[in-house]
């Protein structure tokens, strides 16, 4: 099977947030839990770069919006690494291949007969680069989101009839009940298209930096389509010589926050079906990290830096927060201490001591060579259920509570060793069998619960596995009893106290 999950491309105006890390370490949970799976993955992620706020930005900056372009897309770019996100490319707006191919695209849409000349007038947020609506604006005729104040625009351009995809798009949303998820999410999109959908400006006549418009000299693409066709142009110029779209194309998740659903939505959808092409299956919309009840931003200056938060803890504890914290598709607030109870107490203690003292035992019992005993039958059961359940969720993006599933394991293997006592057994040689079982019990099920941890956990996943010898991280595998261990290596604590 092909799976294809992209993030939102983002912003080049300001410097990546813990909020961008957040979308990207959830669709490299999901990539990387298909990879497990043997699917055919690709995972796109990426900078939006054209428009009128990098280009304020850029002019406050006193460079050109390429040069800020250049200097915030590598950032964005240098931040997947340390999120330990495996995308298979990162796409850049700016890139002339997409240029080309947004072109051929949005000419089709206007040869398709879905474009006209007008003109535009309403209120407009630079920052979001979007005319509000008269329902969205806010008092004092400021944005919603960035609550500046707004400017009344008014400009001749090429409009895309939105409105006559009302139809096509209730009819989208009555046959593909699970297109938008969750179902809070599914539900606002609706009531948005049902509640009447205007004529959208498709070209921009005052700002330079964007895509031109084959058309109409002297304009360029309105951002957003620019933005959202990226999820479509990468797949024709990631790989050289190789058009990935007809493996890829429609992308299995798009996974967005919510601030821009209506984007994703409804005029992503609405611009497919003009030029003709398949829709995505499911659009994802998870919610704001928050801080202080404010949605964490630049703009607002209240943000958590996730370079730092790695320096100090590691990629994977950030990783594990994020997801753990706040469940996937709600808004959460995340705070330094939450994290750090978060670390001590599941990381460190659950994860970390079962590990430590499960290996510690097999070399001080049986000389670092797990006992060649068939796992507790006790067990078995429950760890079977454990991948088809985590499957499952992470098929509806249930990111949360796919990774509960596995930990609900850890705590049930640390139960485990209480109820053995391990060392009471050790002290009775009649019991000798009774010991080997369960230090297989406890090996091998550490290895099938470290094999579903590590889309969350990539990097303490390989030490772990490595330190078992049982590298493989195929969810086939990953069942009580397939592993055949045998010789186990020590290992450092994986998640260090004191930090
Ligand atoms: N460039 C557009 C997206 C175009 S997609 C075709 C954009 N960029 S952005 O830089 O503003 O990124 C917005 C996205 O970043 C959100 O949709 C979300 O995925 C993520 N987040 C930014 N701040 C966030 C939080 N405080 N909390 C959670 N996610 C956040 O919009």
């Amino acid at each position: 099977m092909s799976f294809y999950v992209t993030t939102p491309i983002y912003y080049v105006n300001a410097a990546p947030h813990l909020g961008h890390a957040y979308t990207t370490i959830a669709a490299d949970v999901m990539a990387r839990h298909h990879r497990q799976r043997g699917d055919d993955v690709f995972f796109l992620t990426g900078t939006d770069e054209h428009g009128e706020p990098v280009a304020l930005a850029a002019e406050a900056a006193g460079v050109t919006p390429r040069e800020l372009a250049d200097l915030n897309s590598e950032r964005f770019r240098a931040l997947g690494p340390r999120l330990g996100a495996s995308n298979d490319f990162f796409i850049r707006t700016s890139d002339p291949e997409h240029g080309r191919r947004v072109q051929e695209v949005l000419t089709r849409v206007k040869d398709n007969g879905h474009v006209y000349e007008g003109t535009y007038e309403g209120w407009y947020c630079p920052r979001c680069a979007d005319f509000k609506t008269e329902s969205e604006v806010e008092d004092g005729n400021r944005c919603p989101i960035h609550h500046i104040e707004l400017i009344w625009e008014q400009e001749e351009n090429w409009f895309f009839r939105l409105s006559t995809f009302q139809e096509p798009l209730e009819r989208l949303y009555a046959e593909q009940p699970e297109f938008v998820r969750p179902r809070a999410r599914y539900n606002e999109a609706l009531s948005f298209v049902r509640g009447g959908l205007q004529d959208i400006s498709l070209t921009r006549a005052k700002t330079r930096w964007g895509i031109a418009v084959p058309w109409a000299p002297g304009q360029v693409f309105y951002v957003w389509f620019d933005a959202l066709l990226n999820y479509y142009t990468a797949l024709g110029y990631a790989r050289n010589g190789e058009d990935l779209t007809p493996r890829f194309w429609p992308a299995s998740y798009h996974l967005i926050g919510k601030d821009i659903l209506k984007f994703h939505t409804v005029f992503w959808p609405a611009m497919l079906m003009a030029a003709g092409l398949p829709l995505p299956h499911n659009v994802f919309v998870h919610g704001f990290l928050l801080m202080d009840g404010e949605k964490m931003s630049k703009s607002l200056g209240n943000v958590l830096d996730p370079f730092a938060v790695i320096d100090r803890y590691g990629t994977d504890a950030l990783r594990f927060y994020l997801l753990r914290d706040v469940p996937f598709g709600q808004d959460g607030s995340v705070s330094t201490a939450a994290f750090e109870a978060r670390y001590e107490t599941e990381l460190a203690n659950d994860l970390g001591n079962l590990a430590s003292r499960t290996i510690a035992m097999i070399h001080r019992y049986r000389d670092g060579v797990v006992p060649a005993s068939a796992p507790d039958p006790a067990l078995v059961a429950d760890f079977e259920a454990l991948v088809p359940r985590v499957c499952e969720l992470v098929d509806r993006a249930e990111l949360t509570q796919a990774l509960e599933e596995a930990w609900e394991r850890v705590r049930r293997l640390n139960r485990y060793v209480e109820e053995q006592a391990p060392w009471t057994l050790a002290k009775d040689d009649t019991r000798a069998a009774d010991l080997d079982r369960v230090l297989a019990t406890l090996a091998e099920g550490l290895r099938v619960v470290t094999v579903v941890l590590a889309a969350w956990l990539p990097t303490t996943a390989t030490t772990l596995l490595d330190a078992l010898g049982a590298p493989d991280l195929a969810l086939d595998g990953a069942r009580l009893g397939a592993g055949a261990l045998g010789r186990v290596a020590t290992i450092e604590p994986l998640f260090p106290k004191g930090r």
